[in-house]
């Protein structure tokens, strides 16, 4: 049971409160902070606490009410406006967390988290060399400040100054050798340049110096897994889920590594994460790898659109998992269109608004964008998109109802080695590989299709891309909603 300040001290339950919403203790913070409300006058610290504790309950749009009054009546308080920002920042809205940050730089310059957040937020906007200028204030006025280095190293990264990032993270971890964030940062960084030696060395250097979280040791395994070292992987991942229980990330690669039975398809926040933390190497990283699909999927549209008379509209085109709009860019020359991309990853959906070919652009898991469409299609695609999923007869029945009659699903799918005796996901037909990916039996295609009472066009084997220098083989296939 917590020693209660004296109540006669306002300041001292308020330095209290603050405590308890740092270290995650709402539910004794709470009570506390509705005694100082009645025992003071209103004031911007205490909308402030007030604040920080709906923001820990997860209610950013009470904590966003609060502080558009608090800020309305104290309008020139440096600390309302870096707080705002703080929020905005969290609720994913870069520009109008830039304003307040601006805003609160202006108000006090001496204020290192206002130059911080303004960095992240022109980060958010994606002016990497303003972010950089501003992070790089904040920690040249706070150097043992692990938030402000790690923003100032995502920053570099960015900007494309890898030194730059590297730099602002080992000198981080030299001032701050205790913190976690820097630690996962410094593995990350390595593992998104595929320099999976790197990470593991990091990885090793955090746990020899006792810095580990569940993240720590979820990249560990990545890297280990990634350079096949597939054994050492499990482990650390089984250790990863010690600390982590309930991380969705560290389950599903848990999962993949064969140490928990495996779920029927990706958790979304894996999804999300994964890709979300890939989006901008996403199509370097996949000409390197020789990625096949979008060139396949063209091929295949060529050979089974039917020929249209000149007087017909073009036939319209979901695509699921879009990603950064690979398979509109290979085919924008075909006669199809309007092109309507659906996908869970916010950055990826960044990316394919930039090309400019989709008419319409929807973050949303694409079982529930099929569940939500109105509209019928004649073509819906799905290039690399269900080696996230195991079971497909939930996907396919729903494309079955969103196709019009006559219409054509065309989509990819990593094809599942010679299943072993002692398989567990043998008789599913599909499963869980150690990259996190999922990869399914043409039988299994076939009699799931004809369940969801889709007409099978075409099934061949393809190459889809290389990895480790070896073929990723694959299935392109076509199916159609009969007549
Ligand atoms: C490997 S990328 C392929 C992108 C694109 N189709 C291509 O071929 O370049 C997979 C994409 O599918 C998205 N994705 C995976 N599962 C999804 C789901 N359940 N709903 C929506 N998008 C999903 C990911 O966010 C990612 O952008």
């Amino acid at each position: 049971m917590d020693a209660l300040p004296s109540l006669a001290d306002p300041d001292a339950l308020i330095r209290r409160v603050a405590v308890l919403i740092d270290a995650g203790r709402t539910g004794a913070a709470r009570p506390l902070l509705a005694a100082v409300r009645r025992m003071t006058a209103p004031s911007p610290d205490l909308s402030c606490l007030s604040v920080r504790l709906a923001m820990r309950e997860g209610r950013p749009l009470e904590a966003l009410e609060e502080l558009d009054a608090a800020v309305a009546g104290s309008p020139s308080e440096p600390t309302l406006r870096a707080l705002r920002a703080e929020l905005r920042l969290q609720m994913d809205d870069p520009a109008g967390a830039a304003a307040d940050a601006a805003e609160a730089v202006i108000l006090d310059p001496a204020r290192p988290n206002a130059k911080a957040l303004l960095g992240m937020a022109l980060l958010g906007l994606g002016r990497a060399a303003d972010a950089v200028a501003c992070l790089a204030e904040a920690v040249r006025m706070t150097p043992a400040n692990p938030f402000f280095r790690q923003g100032l190293a995502e920053a570099c990264e960015a900007d494309g100054d890898r030194a730059g990032a590297e730099e602002a993270i080992e000198e981080g971890i030299e001032l701050c050798p205790g913190a976690v964030g820097l630690r996962n940062l410094a593995i990350l960084l390595r593992v998104r340049r595929g320099d999976f030696t790197g990470a593991i060395t990091q990885a090793e250097a955090a746990q020899r110096d006792g810095v580990v979280d569940a993240c720590v040791l979820g990249l560990h395994g990545h890297a280990l897994s990634s350079l096949g070292r597939h054994e050492d992987a499990a482990v650390a991942y089984r250790e990863a889920l010690k600390l982590g229980p309930d991380d969705v990330y560290v389950r599903h690669m848990v999962a993949s590594s064969g140490a928990l039975p495996s779920g029927d398809r990706a958790p979304e926040p894996y999804v999300r994460a994964v890709f979300d933390g890939y989006a901008p190497r996403f199509e370097a990283h996949l000409v390197a790898l020789g990625y096949r699909v979008p060139g396949l999927i063209r091929a295949a549209l060529v050979r089974h659109l039917p020929t249209a008379t000149p007087d017909e509209a073009p036939p319209a085109v979901l695509d699921l998992g879009c990603g950064t709009g690979l398979l509109a860019a290979a085919s924008c020359d075909l006669p199809l269109g309007p092109w309507v991309g659906v996908d869970l990853s916010t950055r990826m959906l960044a990316e394919a608004a930039a090309k400019e070919f989709y008419a319409e652009l929807h973050e949303a898991d694409l079982m529930a964008a099929l569940a939500a469409e109105q509209r019928p299609w004649p073509i819906i695609l799905a290039g690399d998109v269900f080696c996230y999923f195991g079971a497909l007869d939930a996907p396919f029945a729903r494309v079955h109802d969103r196709l019009l009659p006559g219409g054509l699903f065309v989509f990819s799918l990593e094809e599942r080695e010679p299943a072993s005796d002692g398989d567990p996901g043998q008789r599913a037909g599909w499963r869980l590989g150690r990259q996190g990916r999922y990869a399914h039996d043409t039988h299994y295609v076939e009699t799931t299709a004809h369940s969801a009472g889709l007409e099978i066009r075409a099934i061949d084997r393809e190459t889809l891309r290389r990895e480790a220098g070896a073929p990723v083989p694959g299935l392109l296939v076509v199916l159609a909603r009969p007549r």
